[in-house]
């Protein structure tokens, strides 16, 4: 494990095409001497990959992988998280902490074909970030060395960066750059840093990237018609759709609604508080059409012990142990029950916020004539009382005991 001193010959780095991991390319050449293979990954973050990819090579890159990881990205981590409900600390969906450990699947797997000895990342010493890559490349490859250059190199500053970045002719951004750190897939966008380190500060407009401001929304309501398949969103409106188009529909319909805004202050795993806001309008169609679903086919108890299960899934996800078998037998138990979680529900997207209008299901529990009140009642009443008397039994009895004791 402790590999530290041993020669690098050749690293898998993650790209995204920004300043930091540009700057790394030239940065581990000159350390290393190492040959640097980069991969671009395309989670939907609706950018050009081939001009990442020349700007790899440019800089020195021996080689640039573009690998389009959208629809597994959503099969393979979104959906199961979608069946888990996860969303952490009761607003995030989870879209960066989902793309991180498939990110590192990947780095681990062109690691393991080009026979490199380490695999780079972009992130900083006090995120989530570096612990999600960390994590999943130990876990997928322990013999392989990790080097996140950010947590040990020289720039103290963006400026000091652009400075090292002008100096090796990288190219650098000229147009007036956002001030903020943004992360986006197809599950969402996080937002951070800029005016928003301040919690006290309202995020300006700006700061969205796919929604409008639920003030310049239609004023008139549009309903959609979800439907599932065991747990899986496949089609709006009777039109089957491929995850990568659902979720594109979505983020457009639910984004031009001002749906899935999320300002929040939140725990890192490190220990810090962080200000961040997040856009999720397509998940957030999808979690709340979801739950409503389970809601009519599963029966409360186990609705009520799933529940629970998706605050400590949505910790998992964000704590980084993606590839973890708790993490795998969570989904085993996600997957039995999602059997049932094939339906339709009927959302009414208004501005800023989405719900449940109607749901059906052919494994639905609901049975209208137990439920009614009208004359087509065919709950046996007699049996309520019945049922109160045992219900109630054990305290009934303790309050005997209290009258006992009071008399004595
Ligand atoms: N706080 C979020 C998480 O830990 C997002 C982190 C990345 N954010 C960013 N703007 N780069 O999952």
């Amino acid at each position: 494990m402790d590999n530290k001193n041993s020669k690098v010959n050749k690293v898998v780095l993650a790209y995204s095409g920004g300043l930091d991991t540009s700057i790394i390319i030239k940065w581990l050449m000159d350390k290393y001497q190492c040959q640097v293979i980069c991969l671009a990954a395309d989670l939907g973050q609706e950018e050009d990959l081939e001009k990442i990819k020349d700007k790899a090579l440019q800089i020195g890159a021996t080689k640039a992988y573009v690998e389009d990881l959208r629809q597994e990205f959503l099969v393979r981590y979104c959906f199961p998280s979608l069946w888990a409900n996860a969303v952490y600390e009761g607003k995030y969906p989870l879209a960066t902490a989902l793309g991180r450990p498939l990110i590192a699947e990947k780095l681990v797997e062109i690691a393991e074909r080009e026979g490199a000895d380490a695999v780079v990342h972009g992130s900083t010493g006090k995120g989530n970030d570096q612990v999600r890559f960390d994590v999943s490349i130990m876990a997928l490859n322990s013999e392989l060395r990790i080097i996140a250059p950010v947590r040990e190199w020289e720039f103290k500053s963006r400026e000091e960066e652009i400075d090292y970045a002008k100096k090796h002719n990288i190219s650098v951004p000229v147009t007036k750059e956002k001030p903020y750190s943004i992360d986006m897939n197809l599950w969402g966008v996080s937002i951070e840093c800029g005016v928003l380190e301040d919690p006290w500060v309202e995020p300006p407009q700006d700061a969205y990237l796919i929604t409008q401001s639920p003030q310049n929304a239609p004023q008139k309501s549009l309903y959609l018609e979800l439907s599932f398949e065991e747990g899986n969103p496949v089609a709006i409106d009777g039109k089957s759709y491929s995850p990568v188009d659902l979720l594109k529909k979505l983020n457009q319909l639910g984004g031009a609604y001002g749906i899935g805004r999320f300002d929040m202050v939140e725990n890192r795993l490190v220990g810090i508080k962080s200000r961040e806001i997040y856009e999720a309008p397509g998940a957030t169609i999808l979690l709340t059409a979801h739950k409503e679903l389970e809601s009519l086919v599963l029966d409360r108890e186990t609705m009520h012990f799933k529940e629970g299960i998706a605050t400590k899934y949505a910790e998992l996800v964000y704590y980084g142990l993606w590839h973890s078998e708790f993490r795998e037998a969570l989904d085993a138990f996600s997957k039995v029950l999602q059997k049932q979680v094939t339906g339709q529900v009927r959302m009414k997207l208004q501005p800023g916020y989405c719900h449940c209008v109607g749901r059906k299901s052919p494994f639905s529990l609901y049975n209208e004539d137990l439920a009614t009140y009208t004359q087509r009642d065919i709950f046996d009443h007699k049996g309520g009382e019945y049922f109160c008397k045992l219900w109630g039994l054990p305290l009934k009895l303790s309050a005997q005991n209290k009258i006992k004791k009071s008399k004595e």
